[in-house]
């Protein structure tokens, strides 16, 4: 068959940190070839398939030979000789053979590489794109895009407290037009810092560096870079937050050290809620910690009727755990990381999952990231509505928002803007 698996193989490549990451190839009996590279986090959920690291004194424990190994030894000998098109095949392969729940043996980084792989490799061998190919003939929409301007958290050096400050174009017209309003946006916020003094970088996903004195410093500079960039906060640009409040976490207690001050689960989940209630924000991630499924309740039941409320370091792109939370009435929209799932079948599960229970699926980068445009695809195939990707700067950013250019210009006259029906049904209604 065309589309057997003949060969795979992995080499280690650099992210976009200089770290060591893996490169996945795939070749079929047909010819056709597929290649993907594993993403890296640096704000990580403790749930998370497990990245397999070196450790020792090389490249600071960070060196991938193992996973790399993994592919070109007892991965490549149980694929060869399967067919691609069967990703579920292939991807359960795979787990089996790791052997482990978190894939911690052969390495998530060297399965996710392998299996987004398979999907690129199936969709040449099918003369597709690989949007086009997980579509399989279905009507799916163009995503809204979570788009970084500042910077935070974990990607810059603890700045603030707060790891995401994004914005979306929930009513563009199409990616395009929101991509505009992005950069608009992106653009003013440059000048506003510049102009103020504040201009000292990008942080890790290549939003502007956070040089604020408080966390609602930087709510009211986005909300003034909305408005220099000639656009209205709250009605074309809203603000999205990722909290990742798991690094705010500790013994039962979260601390915002920025604002100097030290909260319970109630506590924290009160300022976010006011937050919610002062600035045009129309998303939050994890405003509680990857344990604390009574405080994402909290938060849910004080403004997700309103606000879409994602789970990112909770959820960690698991099936079983966004039908737990969901029954829990937690949250209304997961986020879909396809490396901390391990392989694209459990990431679409996943998906699956969010879907039947009409929460809202937002497909992520990793804040270590390569060119690799696999999750642009993914975003569109799999009709998730939504994708964030980081910052409207450096290009393994760019290579993302670029290819979903692309894929609008092929649908043509098909390609519809996911906007308000992105959401959780009574978000969308809000936008209505
Ligand atoms: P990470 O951050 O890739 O560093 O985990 C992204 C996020 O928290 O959404
Ligand atoms: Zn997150």
């Amino acid at each position: 068959m065309k589309t057997t698996v003949t060969a795979v193989r992995a080499r280690q490549i650099w992210d976009s940190r200089g770290r060591p990451t893996v490169e996945a190839e795939v070749t079929l009996a047909g010819g056709a070839y597929g290649r993907a590279h594993a993403p890296a986090g640096a704000s990580r959920g403790a749930h998370e398939a497990w990245e397999l690291r070196d450790g020792g004194p090389r490249f600071g424990g960070l060196g991938v030979d193992g996973a790399v190994a993994a592919v070109n030894g007892e991965i490549a000998a149980r694929l060869a000789g399967l067919d691609a098109t069967d990703q579920a095949g292939i991807d359960a392969a795979m787990t089996e053979l790791d052997g482990t729940a978190n894939l911690s043996r052969l390495g998530a980084n060297a399965i996710v590489a392998v299996s987004l792989a398979v999907l690129d490799a199936a969709a040449a061998g099918s003369g597709l794109a690989r949007w086009a190919y997980l579509a399989a003939g279905r009507k799916v929409r163009m995503p809204l895009p979570e788009i970084q301007i500042f910077g935070g958290g974990a990607h810059a050096g603890r700045r603030t407290d707060v790891q995401d400050f994004m914005i979306m174009a929930p009513r563009a017209g199409s990616i395009r037009e929101a991509f505009e309003i992005a950069a608009d946006v992106f653009r003013a916020a440059g000048t506003l810092m510049a102009d103020t003094g504040r201009l000292a970088g990008a942080a890790d996903e290549g939003g502007w560096w956070p040089m604020f004195a408080s966390n609602e410093e930087a709510l009211d500079t986005l909300v003034q870079s909305i408005e220099r960039s000639g656009h209205r906060p709250g009605e074309d640009v809203f603000i999205s937050l990722d909290v990742a409040a798991n690094e705010l976490h500790a013994e039962g207690r979260y601390r915002l050290g920025l604002d100097d001050a030290d909260f319970g689960r109630e506590g924290m989940v009160e300022r976010v809620a006011d937050w919610v209630r002062r600035y045009p924000i129309l998303s939050i991630e994890d405003p509680v910690s990857q344990d604390d499924l009574q405080g994402f309740r909290l938060a849910t039941e004080a403004f997700a009727a309103t606000t879409q409320l994602i789970g990112d370091d909770i959820l960690v792109t698991d099936a079983a755990r966004v039908r737990r939370a969901a029954a829990a009435g937690a949250g209304n929209a997961v986020l879909v990381k396809v490396n901390q799932a391990g392989t694209v079948s459990r990431a679409k599960a996943a998906l699956d999952a969010a879907r039947s229970l009409s929460w809202g699926a937002i497909v992520s980068a990793r804040s270590g990231e390569t060119e690799d445009v696999s999750i642009a695809h993914l975003a569109v195939g799999w009709d998730a509505g939504q994708i964030k990707v980081g910052s409207f700067a450096r290009s393994e950013r760019m290579a993302k928002w670029n290819e979903l250019l692309r894929i609008e210009e092929a649908m043509g006259a098909d390609a519809v803007y996911a906007g308000p029906s992105a959401f959780a049904p009574s978000v969308a209604e809000t936008l209505r």
